[in-house]
């Protein structure tokens, strides 16, 4: 298997038959015990279901943790109109790349979730939007539908009184960041430009079509079989108190083995590059992000911190979605924010102004550091920017924009500074850096 198959096996649970013969399909998966939980489910009263997930603890693998047993019980009582499931396939977070290998490898762990989850919240049509670049990951997820289907897994008549039907819908998008936002993917979902609704509505009360919607990433549904299949104290038993659970970590960057590592929130960062065979001989770790480019830059200083949701906030950071990528000290920090910065300035969706202004303006302003033909002004002028555009944006994407830059110059206000007179790629030669 390829590199980014590479899993450790502390706690292999999504992962477990990564590395078998042919692990995508459904014989695989029945032989290792794959559908028990949809077994088990559909012998459950939907509220159990829906009890034991929430017992569970099991946070929103997204990115924003939020508990996904509260988010199902947010909906309203049924009354007889549809109900959907749309799981947010869209992966795109720069450094985030645990979804596709899950979806590659295993995508029957996704649609049995798909098919508990439905069945616990009275759905009956469940919705998979997927990047439309990943046309591969779209004819896998398709032929699992298709064998689940044929093996009477999923479709009409389920459970032991073949009285529970669900249609699996995977859809492909057209490939933009903003998709990824929950909402803005129900409107690309309903066939409009892909732009974030006014929330509340939530989706729970107000989603696809303007009916109750439970809207959950990938990993998250896909953790779903495990608990109704083991049992709530298996679950607990692994990760923290408040973080309960097993976790895809993505290592990436200057490391000597990138992959994915699935094990228990709460290990530390200094534990998965160990688990990467360390930073790339003679090189220092630089700077790391727990959580993609969305989240705020940590240091060595941080690496005994426990990667779960409290431990990484208290820390000053965000735990996300674990795409955890390793610079060393041949990096240039303004290089690397701005080319974050160039993605969310392509990516804004254009609705609101702090956003589409704002990115476009930071740009500018980290093009002319990165050639050294910054002002002394300019580093306050992005932090003015910076902050103009946190929390007075409309989606999450203008916040998220400004996060590098903020931490970026705290922890590296000289390199910002150098940018008055020296071009980044002085400093830090390109033939270097492997990844830039
Ligand atoms: P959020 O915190 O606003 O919401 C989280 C979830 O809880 C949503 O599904 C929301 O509908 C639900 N929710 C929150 N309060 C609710 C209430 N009172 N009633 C009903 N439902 C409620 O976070 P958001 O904007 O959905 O996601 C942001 C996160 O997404 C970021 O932390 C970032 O890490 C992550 N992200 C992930 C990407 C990826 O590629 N996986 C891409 C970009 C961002
Ligand atoms: Fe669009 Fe950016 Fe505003 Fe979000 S913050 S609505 S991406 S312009």
């Amino acid at each position: 298997m390829s590199r980014q198959f590479t899993v450790d096996r502390l706690s292999p649970v999504l992962s477990d038959i990564w590395d078998a013969e042919r692990p995508w399909k459904l014989d695989t998966y029945r032989a290792h015990g794959g559908y028990a939980g949809l077994e088990r489910a559909l012998t459950m009263a939907p509220e159990d279901v829906i009890g034991e997930v929430k017992a569970s603890g099991l946070r929103g693998r997204g990115g924003a943790g939020f508990p996904a047993g509260l988010k199902w019980s947010f909906l309203p009582a049924p009354d007889g109109g549809p109900r959907y499931l749309v799981v947010n396939a869209d992966e795109s977070e720069p450094g985030t790349c645990k979804d596709i290998p899950l979806m590659l490898a295993n995508p029957h762990s996704l649609v049995e979730g798909v098919a508990i989850t439905s069945y616990a919240m009275g759905g009956h049509h469940a919705f998979i939007y997927l990047r439309g670049e990943t046309v591969h990951v779209y004819r896998r997820l398709m032929a699992a539908v298709r064998e689940a289907r044929e093996a009477g897994l999923v479709g009409k008549g389920m459970g032991p009184n073949r009285d529970f039907d669900l249609e699996i819908t995977v859809h492909a998008g057209a490939g933009a960041y903003i998709c990824g936002e929950e909402t803005a993917l129900l409107d690309s979902l309903e066939g409009l430009r892909g732009q974030p609704r006014l929330k509340p509505p939530f989706p729970a009360v107000a989603g696809l079509y303007a009916r109750p919607t439970v809207l959950n990433n990938v990993e998250s549904i896909a953790s779903v079989p495990g608990i109704i299949a083991n049992g709530v104290d298996w679950f607990t038993a692994m990760g923290t108190e408040k973080s309960a659970g097993h976790a895809l970590f993505s290592v990436s960057g200057h490391v000597q083995n990138p992959g994915q590592f699935e094990a228990p929130l709460g290990i530390t960062m200094r534990e998965l590059i160990e688990m990467a065979g360390g930073v790339r001989e003679g090189h220092r770790l630089k700077f790391w992000t727990p959580g993609g480019s969305s989240t705020p830059i940590l240091t060595e200083a941080e690496l005994d911190v426990p990667l779960d949701y409290e431990s990484v906030g208290a820390a000053g950071s965000m735990l996300a979605t674990r795409a955890l990528m390793v610079f060393d000290d041949t990096t240039s920090v303004v290089r690397v924010i701005s080319r974050w910065t160039d993605f969310y300035a392509h990516e804004s969706c254009g609705k609101c102004t702090p956003c589409r202004e704002g990115t476009y303006w930071m740009k500018q302003v980290l093009h002319r550091l990165e050639a050294g033909e910054g002002m002394q002004s300019d580093i306050d002028l992005l932090l003015d920017v910076a902050g103009n555009i946190a929390g007075r944006s409309f989606c999450a994407l203008g916040d998220a924009s400004a996060v590098p830059i903020q931490s970026g110059i705290k922890h590296f206000r000289s390199e910002f500074e150098a940018g008055t007179s020296t071009p980044a790629w002085e400093l830090f030669p390109y033939e270097a850096s492997a990844i830039f």
